[in-house]
């Protein structure tokens, strides 16, 4: 191995262990280099930092920061109502591009995304939602997302979630006509002009969809980076073999979830619910 890349790696690994990108000062933004880098967006930003990584003096700027990914995880919420204002085609392809560069446990990459726009967005939500609206029997998710029954503390966060939606809508809790409208927005990925479709193969384990929830939120804080909002939606993961026969998948792919991404409509009132987060301390116990 070459010397000089050798020590580079390790002077990278040690200065990680003394400190965090969150403890360390943050530069000047406008001089870091991988500022320089953002440069090119709208192109895999990721090859240039490959780029600069691999050079021939070690590894200069591994330990660069790069705050921005709190600005974008800071705004990034489940927005459920979109102007309809589509997508150029090339933004859509940059966001689930940065979706490659999120880990895997041996880099086995098991995600495979379906973008949908236009017609096929349309035929795809509207065949979901007359299902559901037809009370269509014989649809389940291809696995459980949640225990049977939820237990506390879990149960007290999702009632919690579920009445602030409804409240934040002014549904009431008897009002199963309202209730049962508002969740068909979903299947209509709510307005949004673009709806991701996210598969896996059925024979991947436990630890691939760890990897998983990992490339969806690399996508969600890309999208944010462009400007544009999203929310994942296991609602479209309740009606598979629809998704499956509408975009031609055969039974080896399990339907994760759905995801809609768009422009947020900042006047529809829905876009103002922000469930609450349990502070760190109740989550995070730090050991020396
Ligand atoms: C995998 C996944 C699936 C979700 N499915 C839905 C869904 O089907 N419909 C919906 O309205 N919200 C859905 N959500 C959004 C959650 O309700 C939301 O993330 C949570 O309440 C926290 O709110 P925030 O995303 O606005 O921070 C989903 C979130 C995740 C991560």
């Amino acid at each position: 191995m070459d010397k000089r890349m050798d020590r580079g790696n390790q002077g990278g690994r040690e200065s990680r262990l003394q400190s965090t990108p969150e403890s360390r000062p943050q530069r000047d933004p406008g001089r870091s280099p991988e500022h320089a880098l953002d440069k090119g967006a709208g192109t895999d930003a990721g090859s240039d930092a490959e780029a600069v990584v691999a050079g021939a003096d070690g590894m200069p700027g591994l330990n660069a920061a790069a705050p921005e990914v709190f600005a974008a995880a800071r705004t990034r919420r489940s927005i459920r109502a979109y102007r309809p204002d589509p997508v150029p085609p090339a933004l859509l392809r940059d966001i689930v591009e940065l979706g490659r560069h999120a880990p895997s446990g041996s880099n086995l990459q098991p995600w495979r995304v379906h973008v949908l726009t236009g017609a096929t967005l349309l035929r795809v939500g509207g065949a979901i939602k007359a299902a559901f609206l037809s009370g269509e029997p014989g649809h389940r998710r291809d696995y459980d997302y949640y225990t049977d029954p939820v237990f506390e503390p879990y149960l007290g966060r999702r009632r919690a979630c579920g009445w602030g939606l409804y409240g934040t809508l002014g549904i009431g809790k008897g009002d199963h006509d309202q209730s049962r409208a508002y969740r068909a927005r979903n299947y209509e990925f709510f307005g949004a002009p673009a709806g991701l479709v996210f598969t896996i193969d059925r024979r991947l384990e436990k630890g691939s969809w760890l990897d998983y929830g990992m490339f969806l939120q690399t996508i969600m804080l890309a999208a944010r980076a462009r400007g544009l909002h999203s929310c994942a939606e296991a609602s479209i993961a309740s009606y598979p073999d629809i998704v499956r026969r509408e975009l031609g998948l055969g039974p080896e792919w399990v339907v994760i979830c759905g995801m809609a991404m768009g422009y947020a409509d900042e006047a529809n009132v829905v876009n103002r619910f922000q469930p609450e987060r349990i502070p760190l301390d109740d989550y995070a116990s730090f050991h020396d």
